[in-house]
C-alpha cells in the first residue's frame, strides 16, 4: 500500500468520539471546535507539562482525555493563524497525519483558532497534505514489522468543515493533484531492473484511461525522427529507449499547448565515464523529470484542467557496454548542430536535446519547460531546499517562481549568459557535452538552451529536491515527487480560468 489515508468531509459533529484532532493557535489559542470537545483546561495543563505552546507544525496527544468521552485527543499547532501561508495548509495536514501514528481513524475539527472561518481550498490543501504524508513505498517489504506487527494499516480520516460539499469539490481537484503526486514519487522509487524505458513508457500509457492521449515512440521511429544524441545515450544499454507524448486537450481547440519536457534516464551508471560506486544506487532516480511530468498530465487530467497541455519524456538507460557511446565521439543532434561527447555521464542534456528540438517543432508550444536531473553541481550550489531555475524569458520565471512560493516546492533563478556558453564551444564540433567543473549547473543549462530556437523556454534542475530531499511534514520518502504541485499550480494560476 503506497497511500494509506481515506479522506472523507463532513459536518461538525454535535458529539465527537474516539480519536478528534483540533487545533491550537499561538499562546493556545483554542477555537470553537476544540474548545467544544471540552479538554480546554486539559489542554492547557498538559502543554505546561510538555512545553507545547501552538507553534506551527508541532503536536500534543493526549490519551483518554478525563471528561471528552475521546479515547485520545490530538492537538497540533498552527501558530497565528494570521501568518498561514497558501503553502502552511498541506504541512499541517501532513503533520496531523503524522501525529496520528497508528490510529485507525480520526475526526479532525478543522478550524482557524482564531475563529477566521477557513476556505474550501485550505480544507482541500489540508487533505493533500494528510493524503502526501501517508505515502510510503513499501511494496517490496514484508507487511509486518520485526515485532511482527502490521505496518501501514489504512487510516479514515473524516475532516469536519462547516460546508462538506464545497469542500469535497475542492478536494476532488486536488485529490487529483495528490494522485499525480504519488504516480511521480511511485516511478521514482521503482528499482531499475523493474522500471526500463518500455516499462515507464507502459506506465505513461495507463494514462489514456484518463482520457490523455499518449504515443509511444520507439527506437525505430526515433532513428526515423533523427533523434541520435538520445539514441547515443541509449545505445550501451539492452533494453531500447521509448520517447512517449502525452497530450492533455482541455483548452480551447485552436490554442498552443503548454509543453513539459522530461529526463528519463531510468538508470544512470554514467557509461563509459562511468560514475564511482558509492551511491551509484541513486541513480535509479535519474529519471526523476520525466516522472515530475507524468504525475503532472496524470493530475492535470485528473482534474479535467482547461488546458492544452502535452508532456514529453525520453527514456533511455545509460550503460556501459561494447556499443555504448565513447569520450570523443561526435552525433548530429536532431537540429542539425554537431556534439562531441567529452563524458558520457552528461547524457541528460543529450536526451533533453533532441526531445526539445522535437517538441518545439511539433506542438509551437506557448513556453516549453523542462525537468532534469541533470547536475550534481546544482546540489552543490543549492542543496536539496530549492530546484535550479534557468530561463530564457523572465515572465515564465517570475510565474515559476510565484507557482514555488504557493506550493512550497521552491525554485532560486540561476544566471545564464554568453561567457558560461563559451565553456561548452568545442575543438572538433559545434558544442562539447560539459564546459568543465566551474558552474557546472549553468554550462548544463547553457547546453540545452543552444536547442530552444524561439519559445520561451525554462529548464529546472531537480537533481537535489527529487530525490533524497529532506524530510518534511508532506513527504517521508525518498523520492518527492517535486514538481508536480509546482507545474499544477503554475498552470491553473496562469493558463486557465480560476476554478469555482
Ligand atoms: N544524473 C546525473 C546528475 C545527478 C547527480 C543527479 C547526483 C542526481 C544526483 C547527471 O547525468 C550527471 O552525471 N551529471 C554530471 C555532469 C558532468 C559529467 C558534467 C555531474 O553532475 O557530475
Ligand atoms: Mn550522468
Ligand atoms: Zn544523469
Amino acid at each position: 500500500m503506497t497511500d494509506r489515508a481515506r479522506i472523507a468531509f463532513v459536518k461538525p459533529p454535535a458529539k465527537v468520539a474516539g480519536t478528534a484532532l483540533a487545533f491550537a493557535g499561538a499562546g493556545l489559542a483554542l477555537g470553537p471546535l476544540a474548545r467544544a470537545t471540552g479538554a480546554a483546561a486539559l489542554i492547557g495543563k498538559a502543554a505546561g507539562t510538555v512545553g507545547f505552546s501552538g507553534k506551527a507544525m508541532t503536536t500534543l496527544d493526549l490519551i483518554a482525555p478525563a471528561g471528552t468521552g475521546l479515547d485520545r485527543l490530538v492537538v497540533v499547532g498552527t501558530g497565528e493563524p494570521r501568518e498561514l501561508k497558501v503553502r502552511d495548509w498541506p504541512r499541517l495536514g501532513g503533520a496531523a497525519m503524522g501525529a496520528l501514528g497508528r490510529a485507525k481513524a480520526a475526526t479532525v475539527l478543522l478550524e482557524r483558532p482564531d475563529g477566521v472561518a477557513i476556505t474550501a481550498e485550505q480544507a482541500a490543501d489540508f487533505a493533500l497534505g494528510v493524503r502526501l504524508r501517508g505515502y510510503g513505498f513499501d511494496k517490496y517489504k514484508q507487511p509486518k514489522d520485526d515485532n511482527g506487527e502490521a505496518t501501514r494499516q489504512p487510516v479514515e480520516i473524516a475532516i469536519a468543515v462547516p460546508d462538506p460539499a464545497r469542500a469535497r469539490r475542492a478536494w476532488s481537484r486536488q485529490r487529483a493533484v495528490a494522485d499525480g503526486v504519488i504516480l511521480a514519487r511511485d516511478l521514482v522509487n521503482e528499482p531499475a531492473n523493474v522500471l526500463g524505458p518500455a516499462e515507464f513508457a507502459a506506465r505513461a500509457a495507463e494514462l489514456g484511461k484518463l482520457g490523455v492521449a499518449v504515443e509511444v515512440l520507439d527506437e525505430k521511429e526515433l532513428r526515423k525522427l533523427g533523434m541520435r544524441a538520445l539514441l547515443a545515450v541509449a545505445q550501451g544499454s539492452v533494453r531500447p529507449p521509448r520517447v512517449a507524448v502525452m497530450r492533455w486537450n482541455g483548452g480551447k481547440a485552436k490554442e498552443k499547448p503548454l509543453c513539459f519536457v522530461g529526463k528519463g534516464v531510468v538508470f544512470d551508471t554514467g557509461g563509459i565515464s562511468i560514475k564511482p560506486a558509492a551511491s551509484m544506487e541513486d541513480m535509479k532516480g535519474d529519471m526523476a523529470g520525466a516522472a515530475a511530468v507524468t504525475g503532472l498530465m496524470r493530475a492535470l487530467a485528473g482534474r479535467k484542467a482547461k488546458a492544452n497541455v502535452v508532456g514529453v519524456i525520453g527514456l533511455v538507460e545509460n550503460m556501459p557496454d561494447g556499443a555504448a557511446q565513447r569520450p570523443g565521439d561526435i552525433v548530429t543532434a536532431k537540429s542539425g548542430r554537431t556534439i562531441e561527447v567529452v563524458n558520457t555521464d552528461a547524457e541528460g542534456r543529450m536526451v533533453l536535446a533532441d526531445l526539445l528540438t522535437y517538441a518545439e517543432e511539433r506542438f509551437k508550444p506557448r513556453f516549453l519547460i523542462d525537468l532534469a536531473t541533470l547536475t550534481g553541481a546544482i546540489i552543490i550550489a543549492l542543496g536539496h531546499h530549492h530546484a535550479g531555475l534557468f530561463a530564457s524569458d523572465d515572465a515564465l520565471a517570475a510565474a515559476l517562481a510565484a507557482a514555488g512560493e504557493a506550493t512550497g516546492e521552491l525554485v532560486w533563478r540561476m544566471p545564464l549568459g554568453p561567457d558560461y556558453d563559451k565553456q561548452i564551444d568545442s575543438k572538433f564540433a559545434d558544442m562539447k557535452n560539459t564546459g568543465g567543473r566551474p558552474a557546472g549547473a549553468i554550462t548544463g543549462a547553457q547546453f540545452i538552451k543552444r536547442f530552444v530556437k524561439d519559445t520561451p523556454w525554462a529548464h529546472l534542475d531537480v537533481a537535489g529536491t527529487a530525490m533524497e530531499s529532506p524530510q518534511t511534514e508532506i513527504n517521508k520518502s525518498w523520492a518527492s515527487g517535486w514538481g508536480v504541485r509546482l507545474l499544477d499550480r503554475l498552470v491553473r494560476d496562469r493558463y486557465e480560468d480560476r476554478p469555482p
